[in-house]
């Protein structure tokens, strides 16, 4: 290593995302996670440089690309402009981050080609497999004569010459590299399966494509492009210096944080690249579970995807990702639900943290003018009571030891427990009453430091999952230095000096009526799924600004659609049937509504200025083909168009002046 550093350095990956749609709270949740770990080693001393990224090539970007109307580069460039803006919005960018079209990326993936070559782990072979000649594209796992799951075409048989990777070379060589790296894959049930995988046998991979266009071209060999895990894996190396990488002297990386079905390329191709590359293999590889949703994998495929911009504009970044620490186990699957998230932040945000950090300071404003009172000395018989520091010792090492083995959800119910000793604390102590006795000042100083001294402990060991709100307790506690520079091993009880003038209170987490809070959201999703559809569909991306999805900077003219564009949307004359309320949402009615050839069940968000009664028999404008999608648990299979044109934008529904037929098509 060139570099010469004071702190030990400590380098850290999420997955390279595919550029072919916009992020779902599952993309979000690595990258906190990664953030997380990030703030936390930082308090540990090390170092750290994280990177995040976008995986730009390949069929699927190509075929999304086609369908918007745009050339692959121009599309995958606005696609990659969004989750950047989002990523900065939500503060949790990475350090690096590499597109897989960046030059220096495109060299590093042909230099380490050329390495694995001139060390005889690369050669011709052919590759055979099921291509669809209308969509360019192989399809996987299909015998011969299968349909195409996209066009529904038959697929050919075709046999293309595609350049190996020797990955049969490495079998023995990585099973011995997990033996003596235990920690190398993580968790446990994935290191078994990954071995299990190695144990059958590996076969040779093909590592490029002559039917693809979109792809790094393998140098001299046109029209070979390197296939998608041969470029987005190496994507790691080239965010720190490619062939370079020793200037910065961050390679190997430290870990990398993935999904756990991206697991065998991470723990078993990128090794073998890197070795047959004579290059230093990564530290680690954590593979976390799945974020479910309706008990199925969140995905743009399934259509059951949760946006992370409408539960940030409404509850707030630091929520979210207390809640997808503290719900999820770390590297199991775990549900996500509106009502968890804001049952979690009302109760241990609002009434937990927020509450404990107000009354407080208030009650050190009060009683001390806002400066922090000086306790008795210790008795020394408190044991683990708060005010000990036994107490705050045994939290600092086990919370710290908890987080470097990645259990968060864990470690946050260490934390919360010592919210709720302090609240009970409180509230046994009654401080408001020690304040009126004549005798009481001295308890009354020591019980108001017990606790101001407990909530800067709870303030930094929370501090990387909760950055902001921390931070702003910090100071309220008069500290100067920035909470994320501070060390957690030079933590201890009794450093908040008494004396120390408090800053104002400040409500950090308002309570929020939980079905007025979940149908915001669920209603800014909604109109946000539908600006995405749009702009996938190749409408301007402007149209993806709606409930705060921000432009590219690249576009600032509206672009315009093309009639075929808008000849997608499919819209006909409905009639409603019969209207009822949606249990617990006060926007929504749950209709039933004829559009001609069938009756459709719609949730719509009128409720504010429709009654029920009144809408039977009206004929409506509905929306027919739209992917069917869950609101409040309730499915709705189209959607009826109003005008966001009364008070405070709320609803006017479209109608006709007319006589018109039910079903009628609308053009
Ligand atoms: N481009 C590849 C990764 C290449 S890495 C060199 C890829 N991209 S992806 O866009 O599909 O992102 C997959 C990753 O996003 C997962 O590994 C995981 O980190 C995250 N998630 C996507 N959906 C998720 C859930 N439903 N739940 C949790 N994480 C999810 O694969």
């Amino acid at each position: 290593m060139s570099s010469v550093r004071a702190k030990p350095k400590f380098y850290l990956t999420t997955p390279l995302y595919y550029s072919n749609g916009l992020p779902h709270i599952g993309h979000t949740y690595s990258t906190i996670v990664a953030d997380v770990i990030r703030r936390f080693k930082r308090m540990r001393g090390f170092d750290v440089v994280m990177t995040t990224g976008a995986d730009e090539h390949g069929i699927n970007v190509e075929r999304s690309a086609k369908k918007a109307g745009k050339p692959p580069q121009e599309f995958s460039t606005e696609i990659v402009a969004q989750w950047r803006q989002l990523w900065d919005d939500l503060g949790i960018a990475g350090d690096e981050f590499i597109r897989t079209t960046d030059e220096n990326h495109h060299r590093t993936v042909q230099w380490l080609f050329k390495r694995c070559r001139e060390n005889g782990f690369i050669e011709k072979g052919h590759y055979t497999g099921q291509y669809c000649v209308h969509d360019n594209a192989y399809v996987v796992d299909a015998g011969p004569g299968d349909p195409c799951p996209d066009c529904g075409r038959p697929t050919e048989t075709v046999t293309e010459e595609n350049y190996f990777f020797k990955l049969s070379s490495f079998q023995r060589k990585l099973l011995d590299f997990y033996d003596a790296n235990p920690d190398f894959i993580r968790p446990e049930t994935r290191r078994n399966e990954v071995l299990r995988f190695v144990q059958g046998g590996l076969k040779d991979l093909s590592i490029t494509r002559t039917t693809i266009r979109w792809g790094i071209p393998v140098p001299g060999e046109a029209p070979h492009v390197f296939y998608v895990w041969f470029d987005a894996l190496i994507g790691y190396l080239s965010a720190v210096g490619g062939p370079e990488f020793d200037e910065r002297g961050l390679w190997p990386a430290d870990l990398h944080l993935v999904g756990k079905e991206i697991i065998r390329f991470h723990a078993v191709y990128w090794p073998a690249f890197l070795m047959a590359a004579d290059l230093p293999v990564p530290k680690q590889i954590w593979a976390h579970g799945w974020l479910l949703f309706d008990s199925a994998k969140m995905s743009k495929s399934r259509g059951n995807v949760v946006r992370p911009r409408p539960i940030v504009n409404v509850l707030g970044i630091e929520p979210l990702r207390y809640f997808l620490l503290r719900e999820i186990v770390f590297g199991q699957d775990g549900s996500f639900s509106y009502d968890a998230l804001v049952s979690r932040y009302n109760s241990d945000l609002a009434n937990g943290l927020g509450n404990l950090a107000s009354r407080t300071l208030t009650m050190i404003e009060r009683y001390f003018g806002g400066e922090i009172p000086k306790p008795a000395p210790a008795r020394g018989d408190e044991g683990y009571a708060p005010g000990s520091s036994d107490f705050a010792n045994e939290a600092l090492a086990e919370v710290t030891g908890l987080y470097e083995r990645l259990s968060f959800s864990l470690a946050l119910e260490h934390i919360w427990t010592l919210v709720a000793k302090l609240d009970k604390y409180l509230t046994m102590e009654k401080p408001w009453t020690l304040a009126e006795r004549p005798d009481g000042r001295e308890r009354l100083a020591t019980v108001l430091y017990t606790a101001a001294e407990g909530l800067r402990i709870i303030a930094a060991l929370s501090h990387p999952v909760l950055p902001q709100s921390t931070g702003k307790i910090w100071k309220e506690l008069g500290q100067t230095e920035p909470l994320g520079r501070v060390q957690l091993d030079q933590i201890a009880w009794g450093q908040l000096r008494p004396g120390t003038r408090i800053g104002k209170p400040e409500a950090l987490f308002p309570r929020v009526e939980k079905s007025e809070a979940i149908e915001r959201i669920e209603s800014m999703e909604q109109e946000q799924n539908q600006a995405a559809e749009a702009a996938a569909a190749g409408a301007t991306p402007a149209a993806a600004t709606a409930a705060g999805t921000p432009a590219t900077p690249a576009t600032a003219t509206p672009a315009k659609i093309t009639i075929e564009d808008f000849a997608k949307v499919e819209l006909r004359v409905g009639q409603v049937k019969s209207a009822e309320p949606v249990a617990g949402a006060n926007k929504l009615l749950q209709l039933q509504v004829d559009i001609g050839d069938e009756v459709r069940q719609i949730v719509a968000g009128i409720a504010t200025v429709y009654k029920p009664e009144a809408l039977i028999g009206r004929k409506v404008v509905v929306v027919t083909n739209l992917q069917p999608r869950k609101l409040r648990g309730v499915e709705s299979n189209g959607m009826i168009l109003a005008a966001s044109a009364g008070p405070d934008g709320s609803p006017i529904l479209a109608g006709f002046l007319e006589e018109v037929p039910v079903g009628a098509k609308i053009k």
